[in-house]
């Protein structure tokens, strides 16, 4: 078998990922392809609605390039969304303007959780697989491609609620009520997740993350039963090497603070750490077992540049000397963000991290 590694003339992503020594502390941002950027905005005009952009290779591949263009970033990020799973299982996703994503079908009963099939990536999912060998194609080696799911309990609350939610009824209800039907919806999505994600390596993605954003509203106890549980399968089920390198899996469940420790032993290599635990405190919880990801307020970038590199400087501080951490937001970019203030967010991490890899 060949064990020929393909091109990356930037691999400080992936080598923070796995621990291993960077000059630097490589930096990417949670939904750098975006409404922020006035190039996306125009290019999804051009495509007409959200998930016509997604379902079109090129236009997926043009929108996740534009953020490299502009800023010096160390890694591209698949332009898709968490929610093609359900729509692939056959719910229905439309998008309201200004209301975010709906499922025309919502399952909420043993009798239509059962009759949900685990979908083939390289069919009903086949746009999502186009994507990434157009974009590994077009990104030619300048960086690292990452590709994501979402972790079944945050894919479950949006099939149960039918939409986002606030107080998050529906689903617990089911939780709460049916949990046999709870864990064999989740346990769909497990498998589906694997094979999606696999996919996805398959066709080019070099590092994946599993978005957890719901995991937070959950009790410990109920954390470890209904999501980590799930996501410890996948991770189970993860092709770690492919193209003569590893490919780092990060776990990221927004709120997750108290339970890093817990999600470092699935086996993953990284953790995303929202900006309500420090990093240092994060570091010291997962002993560096596992490299960390984060994990600056998206908030802070609405303030002045000087404002942001202090804050850049008290991240790199709060996670310490050495390695294994890439920088990012704690969560998504927001759309009204001046893209300027992006680009010195990013500038401050290149200015003041080499000290803290000395
Ligand atoms: O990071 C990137 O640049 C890659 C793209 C990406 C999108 N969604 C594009 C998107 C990623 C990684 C996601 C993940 C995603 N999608 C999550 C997990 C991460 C998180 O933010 O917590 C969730 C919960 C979703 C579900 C989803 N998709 C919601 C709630 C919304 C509406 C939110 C909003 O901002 O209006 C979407 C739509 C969506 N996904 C947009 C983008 C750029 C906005 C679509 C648009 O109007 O152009």
């Amino acid at each position: 078998m060949s064990e020929l590694k393909s091109e990356l003339k930037n691999d400080l992503y992936l080598r923070a990922l796995l621990r291993q020594p960077t000059e630097r502390t490589p930096i990417w941002m949670m939904r750098q392809a975006g409404r922020y950027l006035p190039e996306y905005r125009e290019v999804r005009k051009q495509a007409g609605d959200f998930m016509a952009l997604c379902k079109n290779a090129e236009l997926a591949c043009e929108v996740t390039l534009q953020p490299l263009r502009r800023f010096p970033l160390d890694a591209a990020i698949l332009f898709s969304d968490i929610l093609t799973i359900p729509d692939a299982m056959g719910l229905g996703l439309y998008f309201e303007a200004g209301e975010g994503p709906k499922f025309e079908r919502p399952v909420r009963d043993i009798a239509s959780i059962e009759k949900l099939g685990v979908p083939d990536p390289e069919q009903e999912l086949r746009y999502v697989m186009d994507a990434v060998r157009t974009i590994r194609r077009e990104l030619n080696g300048q960086v690292p491609l990452i590709g994501f799911s979402g972790s079944p309990w945050t894919l479950a609350t949006y099939m149960v609620e039918g939409g986002s939610t606030k107080n998050f009824s529906e689903v617990k209800k089911l939780m709460f009520s049916e949990p046999k039907a709870m864990h064999l919806l989740l346990d769909k999505l497990a498998q589906s997740v694997t094979s999606y994600l696999n996919a996805q390596i398959a066709a080019g993605a070099q590092a994946v993350m599993i978005f957890d954003t719901w995991g937070g509203v959950l009790s410990p106890r109920d954390y470890r039963e209904f999501s980590l549980n799930y996501m410890q399968k996948i991770v189970n089920g993860l092709t770690r090497h492919a193209d003569g390198r590893q490919v780092p899996v990060t776990l990221f469940t927004k709120n997750g603070g108290a339970w890093l420790g817990d999600m470092a032993a699935t086996g993953c290599d990284a953790l995303g750490v929202d900006w309500t635990t420090d990093l240092g405190t994060a570091r010291a919880a997962v002993n560096d077992k596992v490299a960390l990801q984060g994990n600056m307020d998206p908030s802070v970038l609405y303030a002045p540049p000087a404002r942001i590199e202090a804050e850049v400087a008290t991240i790199l501080e709060s996670y310490g000397h050495g390695h294994g951490h890439v920088f990012n937001l704690g969560h998504g970019i927001h759309p009204e963000v001046n893209p300027d203030h992006a680009a010195a967010f990013i500038e401050a991490v290149h200015k003041l991290s080499p000290a803290f890899h000395k």
